[in-house]
């Protein structure tokens, strides 16, 4: 097996490996480039391809901020796995092993002392590892000496068929009576949604709002829960990634930082310290 770094020739056979390994994550080309390839902080030297001849067998990615991201800043003592596959075919051979060292290596000479697997802001393809439908990765990594942190829950919901139940329709009235309204979002309340989303839930937040307000999705998009003082209390919004059954996140006042979006099976984070 060979190992170089990424470039552009591999990115089909990259796809094509990708979509038989993480089956329950299946991406197309526009997305690996948007939140990969041109993504600010990718880097070419922490991304890898295993070789047998020609032949891609295997891939990894790893990531470490160059470009301060809103109030998190650098965080210059983390470093992210983003991804990692190896052709069934070639597993249970090391294959792995090497191209996550090669990409801890570098993390942790650039500075990194903790590794995040999946989970990367504001462009992640995974939250975590799924133990459910991945329970091979958990073993390999919980082998590489990384363990488990948080653990994320993935929620759907059919709407065929769906009418808001009449105990909503009770709850909202009986609220709206206290002061409290429910409005799509408008441009008058701009800066004070993106001071809300900064302050109540986080930068992470704050961005995905910036981010819909420059493109004038906003009103569309996004809901917003008035006070009887006037103030924003609660906020959410649907299609983050441009997928338009995606809904989330959604926070009110008071849930600090408590991150509310809806991603993937149930994926524990896989922390490692390299320090
Ligand atoms: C997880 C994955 C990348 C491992 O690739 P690999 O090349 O087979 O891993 P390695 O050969 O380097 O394995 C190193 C060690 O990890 C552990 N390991 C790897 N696969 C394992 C499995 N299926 N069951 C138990 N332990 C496993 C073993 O300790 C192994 O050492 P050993 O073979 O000497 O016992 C591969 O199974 C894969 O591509 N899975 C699907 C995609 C995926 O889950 N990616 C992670 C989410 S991004």
């Amino acid at each position: 097996m060979i190992y170089e770094n990424y470039s552009q020739k591999y990115e089909a056979q990259v796809i094509t490996l990708w979509n038989r390994c993480c089956i329950f994550d299946a991406i197309e080309v526009q997305k690996f480039r948007r939140q990969a390839l041109f993504d600010d902080n990718f880097d070419p030297c922490l991304a890898w391809v295993a070789l047998e001849g020609d032949q891609v067998m295997g891939f990894a990615y790893g990531t470490k901020r160059k470009f301060p991201y809103l109030e998190r800043g650098l965080e210059p003592q983390r470093g992210w796995v983003n991804v990692i596959f190896v052709d069934p075919q070639a597993r249970r051979q090391g294959v792995a092993g090497e191209l996550l060292s090669r990409i801890e290596g570098s993390l942790a000479e650039a500075g990194a002392r903790t590794i995040t697997l999946g989970a990367y802001s504001p462009s992640y393809f995974f939250a975590g590892v799924d133990p459910e439908n991945y329970p091979e990765a958990v073993s390999f990594f919980e082998g590489c000496g990384y363990v488990a942190g948080d653990t994320h829950y993935s929620m759907g919901k059919n709407l065929h068929g769906f009418r808001v139940p009449s105990q909503t329709e009770e709850r909202r009235a009986g609220l709206e009576e206290r002061g409290y309204r429910f409005v799509p979002f408008d441009y008058s309340r701009a800066l004070q949604v993106l001071d809300f989303l900064q302050r109540e839930l986080g930068a992470g937040w704050k961005r995905n709002a910036l981010i819909s307000m420059r493109e004038d999705t906003a009103p569309d998009l996004m809901l917003l829960v008035i006070d009887p003082q006037g103030d924003v209390c609660g906020w959410c919004m649907r299609a983050i990634d441009g997928n338009p059954m995606r809904f989330g996140p959604i926070g009110n006042r008071g849930e600090g930082a408590q991150q509310r979006d809806r991603l993937g099976a149930p994926r524990p984070l896989l922390l490692r310290d390299v320090s």
